[in-house]
């Protein structure tokens, strides 16, 4: 997606925080907000596919989630066998993509066989790439690449002088998509939580107070058009300064 503005948007990953007090600041269990929360990441799929963006990653279970109480996680693997059996249409319907990021070995068979079924069956889809990251952390992927490094070392495939960002880039599984251009948290925290540690380095960061089961396409739209007003530089400088200094 372009705009006036310059800025390519090609991806956008949320991070989907706030289920759990959505649903306490109306008296109910926290499960209840994750019910909620799921219905909104579809809302927000299809919202995303509309607007032609090309990825849209949603982190939806981080490996540090696995330490919540077991009735917790219990209930969002329940959760996931329910929604993923059902989302082959959907994704036919948007002509949207299904890949996976993370430790999928982490969840109940029914989960994996949905995964495994969504993804091949949506391997031909066009449209929207949507990257779901199950049991997904940053530190995860560093420590998997570490352990390809050390494999090719003893190999002797390679020297320090291979070694470089692109080198180091190759080796993680979320390398094969383009870096977020935006990252959006939900639910009022001003942290990664282990989300994209690499390819986040240069990425504009959305966080909002707002719930994630409250997120809604208004909410969306202002974080798309929050980021076409921003100049990205990368390092350099801005093109206003640029036009200052070249002046004798
Ligand atoms: C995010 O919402 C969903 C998952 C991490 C699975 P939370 O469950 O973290 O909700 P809060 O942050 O406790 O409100
Ligand atoms: C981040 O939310 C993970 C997901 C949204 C999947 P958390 O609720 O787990 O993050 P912390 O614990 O507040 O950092
Ligand atoms: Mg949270």
């Amino acid at each position: 997606m372009q705009s006036s503005s310059n800025n390519s948007l090609k991806h956008i990953a949320i991070i989907m925080d706030g289920n759990g007090r959505w649903a306490c600041h109306r008296g109910h269990r926290r499960i209840f907000g994750h019910i909620r929360g799921a219905r909104r990441a579809k809302e927000i799929v299809q919202i995303c596919s509309e607007m032609e963006i090309p990825f849209l990653s949603l982190f939806a279970f981080s490996t540090e989630n696995a330490c919540r109480p077991k009735e917790e996680v219990k209930f969002l693997i329940k959760l996931f066998e329910k929604i993923l059996v059902e989302q082959g249409s959907f994704l036919k319907a948007l002509n949207a993509r299904l890949h996976l990021l993370g430790d999928i070995t982490f969840f109940s068979e029914k989960v994996r066989d949905c995964l495994s079924t969504l993804v091949s069956q949506s391997r031909g889809n066009t449209g929207l790439n949507l990257i779901l990251a199950l049991n997904y952390g940053g530190r995860q992927e560093i420590v998997q690449g570490m352990k390809k490094v050390m494999e090719e070392v003893q190999n002797g495939k390679i020297s320090p002088k291979t070694i470089d960002e692109n080198f180091i880039h190759q080796l993680f599984p979320s390398s094969v998509f383009p870096p977020p251009d935006l990252i959006i948290r939900t639910g009022g925290e001003t942290r990664l939580s282990n989300f994209y540690l690499w390819s986040a380095a240069y990425s504009e960061i959305h966080f909002t107070k707002t719930l994630w089961p409250d997120f809604s396409k208004a909410h969306f739209t202002q974080a798309v058009q929050e980021f076409f007003t921003k100049e990205r530089k990368f390092g350099s400088i801005t093109k206003h300064s640029r036009i200052k200094h070249s002046r004798p």
